[in-house]
């Protein structure tokens, strides 16, 4: 049995990276934060203490929190701030899910330090899909900068233009012997020849996709985002923000050191990195001559596409009778929304951008179907569910999808300019939904990981270019979808997801890269309840933080 209730005191400490020390951002002092263990179906609490200088909400991401949006966790979506000196008990309701799942803060960009991983194992007396391995090591891939991200957080929102770059990469919050002053911390993982080793690899790192590897040794992937897949053995992987893959690998290389390494995956024309790959070292047990130098495992190149898809395309539920799937064969409402970077004139009233650094003076943001999203200083949730007016519209998408060629170099001119709004979608209990979403070339193609809290979902499709509403749905894998809660859309491309509304709630989707969801590239569902008392939202906890 593991602990089910915790307690996550956040607050600053100090830690050394890159030859310099800086006060972060910890739960209860670590760095990357403590890694929660739990059963299928079990309930955690977890009470959460303020101890920083900031507003901050922590999330369970993966976590679906069946009737309980209540400890989801998004700022100004289901809770206000916890506010410094203050304290919130969240509920975390395990249902199906079961894998490697993980917790982010959701407030600003606090997340950049504020994460770990969440162990589920299957329920007593039930299995994996796969042999029992000899060890289960989480890998959590992260991102540095040598100065506060509360400052470059500051200086990203007044620019109007992009990010300062991240100074590092991080394996389990070390950067590896490629950065400065980082060789002694190196992450090293011992194995020993022979036996069989499960990597609980999540990409907590704020803005970029990363492909991962490890020198001469296959990864079989069995697993992602808390579902078991079938086994997809690979050199490399690819990993969006938000996204866990369990893999497998044997130790069966000759004894000796080999490198593990992570590496950005840019597609941004203008975006370069200059030390973009993190390392770690796997050593096997005993007594042997190290064969010197190591060499890196290969891993593709900037911005390969097609290397990222071909991974991510090949995986597929497990879906077996132990545990089988639920996709809706047929939909009851298909949505399409754009997804795109959008570029506006600057500056704007309202706003805190300043300097305009946006090409030829805008500034940049981002949208879903055409509305940047603008989160309100009242969360939805409360405001959904005590009916007060004003804090949202429900006009998610408020036009039906333009039909034009998403992906062409010139894009109707008032494409780039996005409403702003805190437009919501509101789903009846039980509706079958169907969601395409369409990457577009404004302004530059990106693939966008996109999350759904409440939910996990079937990719039932997915294709470079334009979506096509006729041909694409004949194409459709209904029989053994891979289930995630974060799906990268390809650049240029679209993806089509279904699930069942089945979780009353208020259900943030978003733009998993950092710098995107700042720009606005989200939205919110409201579920509403069933009509059968177990198919409505619990009441709030007393404790709700106020705002
Ligand atoms: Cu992992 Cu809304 O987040
Ligand atoms: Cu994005």
């Amino acid at each position: 049995a593991f602990a089910n209730h915790y307690h996550f005191i956040v607050k600053e400490a100090s830690f050394e990276r890159l030859c310099k020390s800086k006060e972060i951002l910890t739960v209860n002092g670590k760095f990357p934060g403590p890694t929660l263990y739990a059963h299928k179906g079990s309930t955690l609490i977890v009470d959460v203490y303020n101890k920083g200088k900031y507003n901050l909400t922590i999330h369970w991401h993966g976590v679906k929190q069946p009737r309980n949006p209540w400890s989801d966790g998004p700022e100004y979506i289901t809770q206000c701030p916890i506010q410094p000196g203050s304290k919130f008990r969240q509920k975390i309701v395990l249902s199906d899910e079961e894998g490697t799942i993980w917790w982010h803060a959701h407030s600003a960009w606090a997340r950049a330090t504020v994460h770990g991983a969440i162990v589920v194992y299957p329920k007593p007396g039930t299995s994996y899909s796969f042999p029992k391995p000899h060890a289960e090591i989480p890998i959590i891939l992260g991102e540095w900068w040598k100065d506060s991200v509360v400052e470059v957080l500051k200086e990203f929102t007044a620019s109007g233009g992009q990010p300062r770059n991240s100074d590092a990469f991080m394996i389990n919050g070390q950067p590896g012997d490629f950065y400065p002053c980082s060789k002694h911390g190196t992450f090293k993982l011992e194995i020993k020849s022979g036996k069989t080793y499960l990597l609980r690899i999540l990409n907590a790192a704020m803005n970029e996709i990363l492909f991962f590897a490890i020198a001469k040794h296959k990864l079989t992937v069995v697993g992602t985002d808390g579902s078991y897949t079938k086994p997809l053995t690979r050199d490399y992987i690819a990993i969006s923000p938000g996204q866990t893959l369990d893999c497998l690998f044997k130790a069966n290389q000759e004894p000796n050191f080999y490198y593990m390494a992570a590496r950005a995956y840019t597609n941004g024309t203008n975006v370069q990195f200059d030390n973009t790959t993190t390392t770690a070292i796997v050593k096997y047990e005993g007594n042997y001559l190290i064969s010197s130098p190591l060499s890196l495992p290969y891993l593709p190149s900037y911005g390969n596409t097609p290397a990222a898809v071909d991974f991510s395309g090949n995986l597929r539920s497990l879906a077996s009778k132990h545990h089988p799937i639920s996709v809706p064969l047929k939909v009851k409402t298909r949505l399409v929304s754009t997804v795109s970077i959008n570029l506006l004139p600057c500056p704007i009233n309202g706003t805190n951008v300043t300097t305009c650094q946006g090409p030829n003076g805008t500034r940049l943001s981002a949208s879903m179907n055409n509305i940047s999203f603008l989160t309100p200083t009242y969360n939805i949730l409360e405001a959904y569910y005590y009916h007060i007016k004003g804090v949202f519209g429900t006009e998610f998408p408020s036009f039906p999808p333009y039909v034009f060629n998403y992906t062409a170099d010139i894009l109707p001119l008032e494409l780039e300019l996005p409403e702003f709004g805190t437009q919501v979608k509101v789903l009846e209990y039980n509706t079958t939904v169907e969601l395409v979403l369409q990457g577009t070339n404004l302004v530059t193609g990106l693939d966008h990981p996109m999350h759904l809290h409440g939910y996990n979902f079937y990719v039932v499709g997915w294709g470079l270019g334009n979506f096509n509403e006729k041909q694409d749905p004949q194409n459709y894998n209904l029989v053994d979808p891979p289930r995630r809660n974060t799906v990268a859309i390809p650049r240029n491309g679209w993806i089509a997801i279904r699930f069942r509304a089945d979780n009353p709630g208020v259900w943030i989707m978003h733009c998993h890269i950092e710098r995107h969801l700042t720009w606005g590239m989200q939205t919110v569902f409201i579920v509403k309840n069933g009509h059968r008392p177990e198919q409505r939202i619990f009441s709030p906890p007393q404790d709700m933080p106020p705002c």
